[in-house]
This record gives C-alpha cells, structure tokens and sequence, in this order.
C-alpha cells in the first residue's frame, strides 16, 4: 500500500509541532525519519497512527483520503506502530501479548491459547523474528521484547510499520538483529517508517531519508548522501562530526566509587559492584544502553538511592552516609 500525508499541521496551543508536511511511503521501502530531538517526529507519527487528530492536512492510502480517529482505524487500515517506550503486559506471554492487540481491535473475546501460539510461531517463521510464544514478556531482554511488538503489529496485517527510535534501547548486536528483521519485512512487501537520529543507521538500512527540523520537511534525500550532509540537513548548519581537542591535563580522583552495589525496590541488583574515579578537569563519560545501571548509578551518586555496598567519597571524604541535601553543599552538582 501507498501512505501519502499532505500538509499535516499539528498544533500545541501556539507552538506548531508539525508545519505542513508531505511525505510518500511507497509499497515496500524504508522510509528513514531524521531529525533531532523535539524536531516533530512522534507528533507525525502519532498523528498517522490515529493518537493525535491533525489541525491541517490529509493521510491518503492507495490515494484514498483516510482518516484515524483512533489507533484501532489505523490498526484495520493497515498500519502498525512500535513506540518509543514498549506498551507490552510484563507478566503476560509473548502469546496473550500478542492476541491482546488483535482482542482490542477485532473484538475476538476470549484466549485461544494454542491458536495464539501457532500464530506466533508462523509468524516468527515467516519474517524470522525468534521469540518463544509461552515467554513471559518481563523475562525477555528488550530486544526480544521489541520483536514482540514488531510482531503484535504483524499479527494485525500491518502493511506500513512505524519504529519510533528502535535503536535507542538496544546493544550493537541487538542492533544488527533488528536491521535483518527490517530486511526481511522489507522483502515480504511491507513498508518501514524507521525513526532515528543515528546517521550510520539510516545510510546502512534505509532507501529514502526525509529529514524533518523544527517541524518542517528539509528534504527527501537518498542514502548515498554523506553523513555530514545529513547532519547539515538534520541542525542547519554545517556540523564537525571529528571535534579536535588536546588532551585532558587531569589532576587528582575528586569523586571515588568503590564497590558500590544498589539493589532497586523490586530486589533486582541494578548496580553491581562498579568501582570509577573522576579526576579534576576530565569528562568522565559513562556509556551504555538505557536500563543498564546508569540512572540508578547516578541516584546513588546524588544520595537519592541508598547503596547496599560500596563507598562513595569527594574529595577525600566519604559522603556515602550523606543525604541529597548535604551531597549538594558537599560539592556536587546535577542537572
Ligand atoms: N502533547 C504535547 N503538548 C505540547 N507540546 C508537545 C506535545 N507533544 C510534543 N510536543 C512538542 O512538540 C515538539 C516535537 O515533539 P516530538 O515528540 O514530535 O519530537 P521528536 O522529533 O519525536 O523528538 P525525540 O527525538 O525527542 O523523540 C517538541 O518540542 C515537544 O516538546
Ligand atoms: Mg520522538
């Protein structure tokens, strides 16, 4: 199918989050969404996916004016989302997971557990999406979890697929796995609307990239495009994607955290052991996918988490009994 939007304007009281924009998804082709954070991507979605209503403008399919007054319109039409933030039931199977979808939109009443898992499994054949149909969701990692809802959409015959930032939660490899999925599904016929802001990402997968800034469509480019093209495109202005810089003249550890464990309200170890130093003038940069510590690290770090093990010191003191107040006339800093 072809999903056309003409002049699509979404409004937010006096700030325009989406400002007339036209853009085709032809049958079978991964169209890549670029744009910066807050540059209107979701808006446009959401609008498309019958969660937002526009101000302005039309969605046509096969040319056909359509209009989504509810995600279920554009469910039937057609069209399947993957959110930025999962929407699966944790304690349910990847099977009721995905039946759940299809009960909301067809009304199909009560669970045919061995009917749902045989769906599951044919489906996970056809577009090689591994996932035990009897898995509990809250068991899976997030990458099988996403293929969940990529299936869930499947399940409802979605012909045009939207993933709203897919990569933003995954690891590298993960991240390889769902470029084969997005592959195969290309290759079964259906259209991908891939929403990212990873240049690297849109050039590998992508067959057309529509750039959008501050809620307009800059342009529709190929992925022949150089990355500081796209960058140029993506912020307006020319970007240095190598920075020079000297390197750090670091002096003495200032922040030292040794051993420290945290344990979150539901019993799972969410820091483990990490032992860093921060040294005076040095950035210290931790990396790592959301929902690996990090948040959690740095609750502990401000005294809003209470470590079960480890130390904390600045400065030559250990703060690690402090609480946020005092951490903040200690020296530290948040934002
Ligand atoms: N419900 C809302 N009410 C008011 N403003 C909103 C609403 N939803 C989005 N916005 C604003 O509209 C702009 C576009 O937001 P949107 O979420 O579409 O951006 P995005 O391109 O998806 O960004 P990100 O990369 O952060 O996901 C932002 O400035 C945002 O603050
Ligand atoms: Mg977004």
């Amino acid at each position: 199918m072809q999903l056309e939007i003409t002049g699509l304007t979404k409004r937010f009281g006096s700030f325009t989050a989406n400002d007339r924009i036209d853009l085709t998804i032809e049958p079978g082709e991964i169209h890549c969404l670029l744009g910066e954070n807050g540059a209107g991507k979701s808006t446009l979605m959401n609008m498309l996916y019958g969660l937002l209503d526009p101000d302005e403008g039309e969605v046509l399919i096969d040319g056909k004016p359509t209009t989504f007054a509810t995600p279920g319109d554009a469910i039937k039409a057609g069209i399947g989302m993957v959110h930025q933030h999962f929407m699966l039931v944790p304690v349910f199977t990847v099977a009721e997971n995905v039946m759940l979808g299809r009960e909301q939109t067809r009304g199909l009443g009560l669970l045919n557990r061995p009917a749902a898992a045989k769906l599951v499994r044919d489906l996970s054949d056809r577009y090689k999406l591994a996932v035990d149909p009897d898995a509990l969701v809250q068991d899976l990692p997030v990458g099988v979890q996403q293929r969940v809802e990529i299936l869930k959409a499947l399940a409802n015959n979605a012909e045009v697929l939207i993933l709203d930032e897919p990569t933003a939660v995954l690891t590298p490899q993960e991240i390889d796995e769902l470029m084969s999925i997005m592959d195969s599904l290309r290759e079964s016929g259906t259209s991908i609307v891939f929403i990212t802001h990873k240049l690297r990402e849109v050039k590998e997968i992508g067959d057309r990239i529509t750039v959008i800034r501050r809620g307009k469509v800059v342009g529709t480019t190929q992925p022949t495009a150089s990355e500081s093209q796209l960058a140029e495109m993506m912020v307006g202005r020319g970007v240095k994607l190598v920075v020079d810089k000297d390197p750090a003249d670091a002096g003495d550890a200032v922040l030292e955290i040794s051993h420290l464990t945290v344990i979150d309200g539901r019993g799972a170890t969410v820091v483990k052991d990490v032992s860093l130093d921060v040294r005076a003038g040095e950035i210290l940069v931790l990396a790592g996918v959301q929902g690996n510590g990090q948040t959690e690290l740095i609750k502990a770090i401000l005294g809003l988490m209470k470590p079960a093990a480890g130390q904390i010191s600045l400065a030559g003191r250990n703060i690690t009994k402090h609480g946020p107040r005092q951490r903040l006339d200690d020296g530290i800093g948040y934002i």
